[in-house]
């Protein structure tokens, strides 16, 4: 709009030549004082310090300009058919009431709380409210807000969803970022993420320049990531006055938050939910008429479960539970139940007894009850999928003409996702499994009944032994309530408990944050990359600090991995290492693995342990299964049988495209055998970066015993492919994880040779070679054969003449 004087052309174009050449059309303006100038475009102020601030009118020009487009593009849409349908909706929503209180509370303060029942609108409506707002003052262009989701797939499922409510595309005004994953465009002024993804961004941009509001959404679930957000944020506040902080929360607890960011206001959404009838165990067998005996009919897998479970579950809260379980039976007089021995009690299990019961409710509500859909809700995927599969398989629940039957978790596709919120023809009983993602990120409108086993999988964290866990355990009260809340969106509802009500009154009141139950190894790193200050202040300053000793632990493990130094500050790999979104062990690999030429093995064995395990056991078909992943075992470790299996896939692909072009061009097939990496070099990598997650193999006369430093003896998963053979040829096995169940297992290892450990173990940084032996010998002598030993003292020795010499 603003022709350049020749003079100050050439000033510009030296200063933003490229800038100007290659986007000429992206300049909506130009503007000069005198001879300060500055160039405002779509994407934002460019500020040239030598050239002076810009001017302020002609900014605001611009602002204006697309702001009030923005506003006559939304009052189009509002007029349409379509966008006074979605109007309709979006104002019959709880938080749709609360708007002006909500709106004025964030104009007022810098930090607001929000809280409400799931479904009243928080995270559809509030960031809209707030984008709207702008626009109708004019500074639609202007504003830049930004809000968190702790899944993926929230961020994505909402931040279309409303792109829907305003009628435009995702990645206009509203879009996402996840890893490895977005939609936004220069117009995007409302950008739904991950809360992982703003911590990165801080990473290269402390004051979050530009950002105008940010919400973080779901804070209830008191997720590390979030969190640690909400410290930094606490710190961020003061040096960006203008920046507004909205914490949204769908249970109680405000308060909590309230008095971390110094009394800040809450609002409260007061949510109308319709009635929900309440059944626990007793009721619901005196109201199905479902025979208590047919607990007893346990088919395999339930046989397995239950077995497992048995073992698996805490000491101290089985016996509580199980005196619960005693009480409830002899209260209700079940006469069949209350015959078993205190031995089978211990069993008690809602997941393996659920699995037989929740096909008799799901039959029970298609015959029986009116229509509306039926949400279960289940511990994880693994018997989300198995329940799906047994499913399948019935006469009146499988029968697709009557029932459409859905798995709701968090790694599905989009595509699947659009089929769980569609209400589904007439006559039609929709069936949605889900894990507890269904409990407060996700809202399925048609929900009527719900079904809920009482537990989910939780991760937690043995700093004393520095052991993770992870169990299917019991839900808190306010989980239990949510999951019942689900059932009342559209019309009263009915909610399954299928545990007795005295095993619900023995529940905690909320969950432990999760800060608190696992390693903090990764959040350690990003403080220190974040430059945070001293780990352990900086963690002291949390809503709830963890303790101590898991803070030392974590600190400890960076240290012998070589990503901090002795006085806690990030060595050279450290800082690469904060550069990738993984685990600093599997990160090690990768680098390694570039440096030394064989990156792409290794980036099948990291994005391998980064998803399920891609190996398959059905029950049905076990044995054949093993035999297959059989042909990939032969190196004693899971991690180089992940590389073969997927070596092996990217052949087969290939030659179903591949051997027809082949044939065709007279080449030989042959050529697609791509196998030739040095097995021993991948060997070493891994162990690089599995390292210290070491145990020794102790050989007698059949078979072996494994040991490690802190735990003694452990076990191997049963899927591993060392836990087949009983002879390992080498001396230590590195693992990738090791989690508490009633002993300790280790997932995925690798055997590897004296040399290998010695060489490849811990980070040797050149100024810390001592400590690295003094560490590496730790571990050696502890575990010592002689033969190790001799080994160990000769290296130990070329090492020290070495140091020497240098
Ligand atoms: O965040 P909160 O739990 O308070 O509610 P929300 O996610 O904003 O959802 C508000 C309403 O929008 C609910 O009735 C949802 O069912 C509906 N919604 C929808 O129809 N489709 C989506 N993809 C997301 C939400
Ligand atoms: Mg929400």
């Amino acid at each position: 709009e603003v022709i350049l004087p020749p003079h100050l052309r050439r000033r510009v174009e030296t200063h933003l030549g490229q800038y100007i050449s290659q986007k000429p059309k992206d300049i909506d303006a130009f503007s000069r004082s005198s001879s300060n100038c500055s160039i405002a475009t779509d994407e934002g102020l460019f500020e040239q310090p030598e050239l002076l601030p810009p001017s302020k009118v002609a900014i605001e020009k611009i602002i204006w300009r697309k702001s009030q487009q923005m506003q006559e593009e939304q009052l189009i849409w509002q007029q349409s058919p379509e966008g006074r349908e979605m109007m309709e909706f979006r104002s019959s929503l709880p938080a749709y009431m609360e708007k002006d209180a909500i709106l004025s509370a964030i104009l007022q303060n810098q930090v607001v709380i929000i809280s409400g029942e799931t479904g009243c609108g928080k995270t559809t409506q509030i960031p809209q409210f707030i984008l709207e707002s702008e626009i109708n003052s004019n500074r639609g262009a202007m504003c830049n807000i930004i809000c968190t989701q702790p899944r993926r797939i929230s961020a994505m499922s909402i931040s279309e969803r409303i792109s829907a409510e305003r009628g435009e595309k995702l990645g206009d005004t509203v879009g996402y970022k996840v890893r490895l994953e977005g939609m936004k465009g220069r117009d995007t002024h409302l950008l739904f993420c991950t809360t992982g993804i703003l911590l990165r961004r801080l990473l290269a941009d402390r004051n979050l320049k530009g950002v105008t509001h940010i919400i973080v959404d779901e804070i209830h679930e008191r997720g590390m990531n979030e969190d640690f957000l909400l410290i930094i944020l606490k710190d961020l506040l003061p040096r960006r006055p203008e920046l507004r902080l909205i914490l949204m929360s769908a249970t109680l607890d405000a308060e909590l938050f309230s008095s971390y960011f110094g009394g800040a206001p809450k609002v409260y959404i007061p949510g109308f939910t319709y009635p929900v009838r309440t059944h626990f165990l007793e009721n619901i067998l005196e109201r199905t008429g479902y025979q208590l005996t047919q607990y007893n009919q346990i088919d395999d897998y339930g046989m397995e479960k239950m077995w497992k479970m048995s073992r698996q579950a805490p000491r101290k809260r089985k016996s509580q539970l199980v005196s619960a379980v005693e009480e409830a039976c002899k209260a209700a007089d079940f006469k069949d139940y209350s015959a078993q021995t205190r031995e089978s009690l211990s069993c008690w299990n809602p997941d393996c007894l659920g699995f037989n019961l929740i096909e008799y409710l799901l039959c029970y509500i298609c015959e029986n009850e009116r229509p509306g859909a039926v949400l279960v809700f289940l511990t994880g995927w693994e018997d989300l999928s198995s329940l799906k599969d047994k499913l399948q398989g019935h006469p009146l629940v499988g029968d697709t003409s009557r029932v459409l039957l859905l798995a709701c978790h968090g790694s599905m596709a989009s595509e699947e996702q659009k089929l769980i919120f569609n209400k589904p023809e007439d006559g039609i009983r929709k069936i949605v499994l889900a894990t507890n993602i269904a409990e407060t990120s996700i809202t399925i409108n048609d929900v009527v009944f719900v079904i809920d086993c009482g537990k989910a999988k939780e991760t937690s964290y043995d700093a004393l032994n520095n052991t993770p866990c992870l169990l299917p355990s019991w839900i808190s009260k306010v989980s239990a309530q949510q999951r019942r809340g689900r059932a009342g969106r559209v019309q009263p509802g009915e909610c399954y408990h299928i545990y007795p009500r005295c095993v619900y009154d023995a529940f905690a009141d909320y969950q432990l944050p999760e800060i608190l139950r696992t390693p903090l190894q990764s959040l350690c790193l990003q403080i220190k990359s974040l430059k945070l200050g001293t780990i352990s202040e900086f963690l002291s300053r949390a809503l709830q600090s963890p303790e101590y000793l898991a803070v030392q632990n974590a600190i400890e493990y960076l240290k012998i991995i070589g990503a901090l130094d002795e006085t806690e500050n990030l060595t050279v790999l450290g800082r690469y290492l904060t550069m990738l979104p993984m685990e600093p062990k599997h990160g090690k690999m990768l680098i390694l693995g570039a440096i030394l030429n064989c990156l792409d093995p290794m980036l099948s064995v990291v994005a391998a342990l980064n998803v399920r395990d891609p190996f398959l056991t059905p029950m049905d078909k076990k044995d054949l299964a093993e035999a297959a992943k059989a042909q990939f075992s032969h190196d004693y470790s899971d991690h180089l049988a992940l590389v073969r299996a997927f070596e092996g896939w990217k052949v087969a692909d290939r030659d179903l495209a591949g051997y027809e072009y082949c044939w065709k061009n007279f080449l030989n097939p042959a050529i697609y055998n791509t196998w030739s990496y040095d097995e021993h070099l991948l060997r070493a990598i891994i162990c690089y970066g599995l390292y210290p997650g070491i145990c020794s193999v102790v050989h007698n006369e059949k078979t072996f015993l494994l040991k490690t430093m802190e735990d003694g003896q452990v076990l191997l998963c049963y899927n591993s492919v060392n836990a087949r053979d009983s002879r390992i040829p080498y001396p230590w096995l590195v693992f990738n994880e090791k989690i508490k169940v009633n002993s300790v297992f280790l997932r995925d290892s690798t055997a590897v040779s004296d040399s290998v450990l010695v060489l490849f173990g811990g980070g040797i940084s050149e100024g810390d070679m001592d400590g690295h032996l003094k560490m590496l010998g730790g571990y050696l002598e502890f575990y010592m054969e002689p033969a190790t030993a001799k080994l160990y003292q000769s290296l130990k020795r070329e090492f020290e003449e070495f140091i020497q010499t240098k």
